[in-house]
């Protein structure tokens, strides 16, 4: 049998927790041969919930659960995690601003990014997801400068999901077949959901479609704004295909993308003009435990355009946090 695998989750006690670690536990994100060891975070007042989860978790039985414990002491949370995902963050709370909020976030982030560093393993593979998840991704990792900085991602795969399930409403194709799909920049209404160059069994979507005004009208605003949507309607926010969404940036990472394009948040190179280290939605390719950028793609006015919108508010959020890093 494989030696298991550690993975941290923070959050623990919240509802995307709640459908990640029991999916995480039963295979789904490594795979059904491989064990693992949910190493748990959540603040000191949220044990007592996480105790249950925990209970939870036992009473499934899943042969692949290794160990699982619970703490709120982050640099015991992620000891020799091989693994990472950061769900917990602090939400907005009525009357807060945006300064507030992205400060809040930025003091939880740099002391995880901190003991990240110090404790978990050298190649620990990090996903955050808590909100705003690419700053929040982009603050971890210049707190841990002894880890690589690639090894930081955010998670858009939530929008990219999205996006696919639209096109295959669209088209009446199935989802399986859309190929080179890209959301581009930040998990927020500014994200770019781009299908210029996404394929069906190798025909082209945009030429399929070939409906400018739903693309501008529908497509673009329902991806942007699902999370919104998901609120009204159910009174909570999107927990289950967030989580799902989680499984699969990880699973696609560490096992695979077998040569199709999935949307990570990963740290810019200046392709594309985007700033250097900040954390941008790019369309990659995952191999060996790799992601690869899709570099060279044509960008045309529209897209200059919009990837240049989600890109100023990324340049924002960095700006206004520089003086905590
Ligand atoms: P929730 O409020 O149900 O759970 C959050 C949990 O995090 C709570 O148990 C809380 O005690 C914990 N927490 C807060 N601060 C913490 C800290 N410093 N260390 C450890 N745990 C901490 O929230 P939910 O629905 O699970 O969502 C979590 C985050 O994910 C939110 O920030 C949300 O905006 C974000 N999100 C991101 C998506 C994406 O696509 N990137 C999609 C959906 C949600």
């Amino acid at each position: 049998q494989k030696a298991p695998i550690r993975v941290a989750v923070t959050g623990a006690a919240g509802q995307i927790a709640y459908s990640l670690l029991f999916r995480i536990a039963s295979g789904d994100m490594l795979g059904a041969d491989q064990p693992v060891i949910l190493q748990l975070l959540d603040l000191p007042q949220a044990q007592q919930a996480v105790r249950g989860v925990i209970m939870e978790l036992h009473d499934c039985a899943f042969p692949l659960l290794a160990d699982v414990f619970a703490t709120d002491n982050p640099e015991t949370a992620f000891q020799d995690a091989q693994i990472a995902i950061l769900v917990g963050a602090r939400p907005r709370s009525k009357g807060m601003e945006r300064a507030d909020l992205l400060h809040a976030n930025a003091n939880i982030f740099t002391a995880q990014g901190a003991a990240l560093n110090k404790v978990a393993s050298r190649d620990v593979k990090v996903l955050v997801v808590g909100n705003p998840a690419n700053t929040n991704a982009y603050i971890a990792m210049k707190s841990a400068p002894d880890l690589p900085a690639r090894n930081f991602t955010a998670m858009l795969r939530l929008d990219h999901n999205r996006a696919l399930n639209q096109i295959a409403l669209k088209t009446g194709r199935s989802l399986n077949d859309i190929e080179q799909l890209c959301v581009w920049g930040n998990h927020s209404p500014t994200m770019y959901a781009d299908y210029r160059f996404a394929t069906i069994n190798g025909q082209s979507v945009p030429q399929l479609i070939n409906d400018a005004q739903w693309y501008a009208e529908h497509f673009l605003p329902t991806v942007a704004k699902r999370g919104v949507a998901i609120i009204e309607a159910r009174g909570l926010s999107s927990a289950a295909s967030a989580a799902n969404a989680a499984i699969e940036h990880v699973r696609d990472w560490v096992l695979g993308s077998k040569g199709r394009w999935v949307t990570m948040g990963v740290p810019s190179d200046g392709a594309y003009g985007i700033l250097e280290g900040l954390v941008f939605g790019l369309p990659v390719v995952c191999e060996n435990g790799e992601y690869r950028v899709i570099k060279d793609l044509p960008i045309d006015d529209f897209s200059r355009e919009r990837i240049g919108i989600t890109l100023k508010e990324l340049e924002d959020e960095r700006a206004a946090v520089a003086h905590l890093l």
